[in-house]
């Protein structure tokens, strides 16, 4: 079954509008765990406007299931996840300022960029993942880095879904089939939300992960965190 990781930076966000300790982040991220996600995943950027830096130190000695770092990875953010070794890293292309993550990587233009860091974190015990458009020549150039999975970047299935699923889904299963016949891992993230995700991962059983925050976190309003958690697992099982 596609396993579920819980991107907890927006309730980062909602501690740091107060500058306070409330919500208490690491506390969040162990009852998401305890709830039924199989992982918890974090994005600190640059200017740690959500997920901060030491935030990530404390989940990493806490978490019980599977730790997530995504970002870009300049130099702070590789020594850090070199020095706590997450199970796994998803490496993002975004600009320090930029508002989400808004394309895959450009794998045919930064190959040796990302064999030299995957290496890197090879050396570490670490799983990479690398966040990519489902275009077919970026995934057979991302199996020339070293890559044990590619994260298909999302959004346009997510905009496309309401309209027309099967056009939207489309691209997704040709991609998906060229990472299995290479051999590379599947994950995906990016609005994701109760309303597609059944449709992705049942035309795309194959999934091992996907990683959702945004619409999740927005449901916990509603549904309760416990809740919304069970119902996104629900949606898992079913597909
Ligand atoms: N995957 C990556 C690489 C991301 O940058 C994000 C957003 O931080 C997500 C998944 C989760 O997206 P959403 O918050 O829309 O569920």
């Amino acid at each position: 079954m596609t396993r579920l990781s819980v991107n907890i930076n927006k309730i980062a966000t909602l501690r740091n509008a107060r500058g306070g300790q409330i919500p208490d982040v690491v506390k969040a991220a162990l009852d998401i765990e305890r709830f039924g996600a199989d992982g918890i995943t974090v994005h600190p950027r640059p200017d740690q406007r959500h997920i901060r830096f030491d935030d990530v130190y404390k989940l990493r000695s806490v978490i019980t299931t599977e730790f997530n770092v995504e970002g870009y990875p300049d130099d702070h953010f590789l020594d850090m996840v070199c020095e706590i070794r997450p199970h796994q890293v998803t490496l993002v292309p975004d600009a320090p300022n930029a508002l989400t993550s808004s394309a895959g990587w450009d794998v045919l233009k930064h190959r040796q960029l990302l064999k030299d860091i995957a290496d890197r974190l090879h050396d570490h015990q670490i799983r990479v993942s690398i966040f990519i458009d489902p275009v077919e020549e970026q995934i057979r150039a991302a199996l020339h880095t070293g890559t044990d999975r590619i994260e298909l970047y999302t959004e346009a299935y997510a905009r496309h879904f309401s309209s027309n699923p099967e056009s939207a889904i489309t691209p997704y299963i040709k991609a998906a089939q060229v990472a299995a016949e290479i051999g590379l891992g599947l994950n995906a993230g990016h609005d994701l939300s109760l309303q597609n995700l059944r449709f992705f991962s049942q035309k795309i059983p194959w999934l091992h992960e996907v990683s959702i925050g945004h619409a999740l976190i927005a449901d916990a309003l509603y549904y309760g965190l416990d809740n919304t958690v069970r119902m996104y697992k629900s949606e898992l099982r079913q597909a």
